[in-house]
């Protein structure tokens, strides 16, 4: 079977700058062989976590809306995108609340000692991020890298690499910058390749 792909767009936009650079990672990681499953989460109609901890002791999330079928889809994903525009130095608030539901991963694995993904599955997983930002300014990527690699951690899906351009507020348009453009078909390409070789291993 074909390596299953979760991407994740954080931009409200659909066919902004980064659902452009995302389309690019999405055809590299196809043309590796993968199967992919794009998730517009702004899109999505779901509650932040309400820390009811009923994770705590269960398996599961007691809430129950459009995040309920990636809790369980993401036990079983060989790869992960995440595609998202910096906003307020972090992560922008529907893609966060996303995250933040994986508590449910988190209790299992650090409270319970149980976690959600096998270590089988867990060994070819990868994740590769690609971000904006309209400024041009240091430590633009800093808060939402941290973000990331903590969710990353929390649902055993390591961080492997990114694909990082800030200052589009003067570049504007994104297909404008070939280098990053193939950067992100690329590094999409070199995920998947590598995760279908650690599979059949
Ligand atoms: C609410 C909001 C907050 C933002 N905060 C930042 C920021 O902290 N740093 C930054 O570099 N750009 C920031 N931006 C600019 C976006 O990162 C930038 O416009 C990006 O290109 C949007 O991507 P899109 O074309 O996919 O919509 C912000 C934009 C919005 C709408």
């Amino acid at each position: 079977m074909a390596p299953q792909i979760i991407a994740l767009l954080g931009s409200p936009r659909p066919k902004g700058n980064t659902a452009k650079l995302m389309n690019e990672a999405l055809r590299g990681i196809r043309d590796a062989g993968c199967e992919v499953e794009t998730v517009h989460v702004p899109r999505l109609t779901f509650s932040p976590c309400k820390e009811i901890l009923y994770c705590q002791e269960h398996a599961a999330c007691a809430m129950n809306d459009d995040v309920t079928p990636y809790l369980e889809k993401f036990r079983d994903i060989d790869g992960l995108i995440v595609a998202t525009p910096v906003m307020t130095m972090g992560i922008p608030g529907a893609l966060k609340s996303f995250m933040d539901r994986f508590q449910v991963f988190f209790m299992a694995k650090y409270f319970r000692q149980e976690p959600l993904v096998a270590p089988e599955k867990k060994a070819h997983r990868r994740t590769l991020l690609l971000s904006i930002g309209g400024q041009n300014i240091e430590h633009d990527f800093d808060g939402l890298i941290l973000s990331m690699k903590a969710f990353c951690d929390i649902i055993d899906c390591p961080y492997w690499d990114a694909v990082l351009q800030n200052n589009m507020d003067e570049v504007i348009d994104i297909t404008t910058r070939p280098k990053v453009m193939k950067d992100a078909y690329e590094k999409g390409y070199r995920m998947g390749e590598l995760i279908a070789r650690d599979m059949a291993e």
